[in-house]
């Protein structure tokens, strides 16, 4: 009877420390109480293998890449199959950042009780956050040891080499190569690769690779994250933050968008995911207008307008060239037009829509 009551004191008192440290290890509370970062869920929902998180600065990019490493790495992923024995590596743009951003992160997340060893390139295992992280032994649910590997695009693509990966965090938009070779790395193990980052560098080869999916990809997925996404910043700082940048940059570090390259946006508010739509046959009803801006030198740009009856104005063609002369141009403006059956008047002029309605009964210039 004496035992039994001990045996039942002391497995009350192991649940209650379990317990304990379950409420002091962010892991156990993350996403879970009133408060959810919904991006974040949707980015660890999905189930493809090459997804990617764009967002602002502190929209909370790289709090999700170092959960889902952890849950990788420990077995205990909520939406995927989980396996055992799992190896993963966490690619930071420098040893600096590194030591600063991702692994402080996962530092932050990996319950110590999940650390069967810890190998550091510099500083001592006992402080590890002091030092640079070569790896982490993690014991994985299933009984077998997994392992997180810290990495540096500073190494030059050649130490990305040989290995056989499970996934690939990458936390910042890692040189092409670099890139490349690691979506070698997780083919033999069909793993993952997933990013977090703020695109800073405009419309790079993670723009056309995985935000336009020029390759057709099923397996590529991105999402956008900003400051609004995230419930966990306090408003005080984001006013802070907003006033000491250039609107520009706001396009970038608040909303996580890609800049175009070399050229400030004239219309800010232009975004692609919104302005950009499949193309669909268009009424010659709706034909409206041509617009051209001359250019010689540089390039001459001629833009085909067509007009719904609600007031939409779609962009429904273009002629883009420059270091042609007007009689070129013109020809390539009439081959356009012709090909739209846009027609001309016989006058060779238009007047100016007084409303959507008339446009039926008008026909189209063309110069
Ligand atoms: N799920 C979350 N739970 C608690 N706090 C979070 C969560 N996501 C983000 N945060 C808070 O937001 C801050 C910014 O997130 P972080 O991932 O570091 O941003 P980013 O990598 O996008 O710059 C974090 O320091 C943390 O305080
Ligand atoms: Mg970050």
């Amino acid at each position: 009877m004496t035992n039994n009551l001990n045996n039942i004191f002391s497995l009350s008192n192991e649940i209650v420390s379990e317990m304990k440290r379950r409420k002091s290890c962010p892991l156990y509370t993350y996403n879970k109480g009133k408060k959810k970062h919904k991006k974040q869920l949707l980015f660890h929902k999905s189930k493809k293998r090459n997804r990617w998180v764009f967002g602002g600065n502190r929209s909370g990019k790289t709090e999700c890449g170092a959960v889902e490493t952890i849950w990788l790495a420990r077995g205990i992923h909520p939406y995927r199959k989980n396996k055992k024995d799992v190896f993963g590596w966490v690619v930071s743009l420098s040893t600096k950042v590194q030591k600063e951003v991702a692994q402080e992160k996962i530092l932050k997340y990996l319950d110590p009780s999940f650390i069967e060893e810890i190998i550091m390139n510099t500083g001592s295992k006992s402080s590890p956050q002091y030092g640079v992280i070569d790896t982490i032994v993690i014991k994985n649910v299933f009984g077998g040891l997994s392992r997180i590997s810290f990495k540096s695009c500073e190494e030059g693509r050649e130490k990305f080499q040989g290995t056989s990966l499970d996934f690939v965090w990458f936390d910042e938009e890692p040189p092409e190569d670099i890139y490349s070779e690691c979506v070698m790395r997780v083919l033999d193990k069909r793993g993952d690769i997933f990013g977090t980052m703020t695109p800073l560098k405009g419309q790079t080869y993670i723009y056309d690779r995985i935000y336009l999916n020029k390759n057709n990809d099923p397996e590529v997925f991105c999402l956008f994250m900003e400051w609004s996404d995230n419930p966990y910043l306090n408003k005080h700082e984001l006013r802070r933050l907003a006033s000491t940048m250039s609107e520009e940059e706001l396009v970038s570090r608040r909303y996580g968008r890609f800049l175009m390259n070399n050229k400030s946006m004239v219309y800010k508010e232009f975004d692609p995911e919104v302005h950009v739509i499949e193309p669909f046959d268009i009424s010659h009803e709706f034909y409206d207008m041509i617009s051209i801006d001359p250019g010689l030198n540089n390039p001459l740009s001629a833009h085909f307008y067509a007009c719904d009856y609600d007031g939409n104005i779609f962009v429904i063609a273009e002629h883009f060239e420059a270091g042609q002369n007007v009689e070129y141009h013109a020809k390539k403006i009439k081959e356009i037009a012709k090909s739209l059956g846009w027609m001309p008047r016989k006058d060779g002029r238009r007047s100016k829509p007084k409303n959507a309605l008339k446009q039926q009964e008008r026909h189209r210039t063309v110069f």
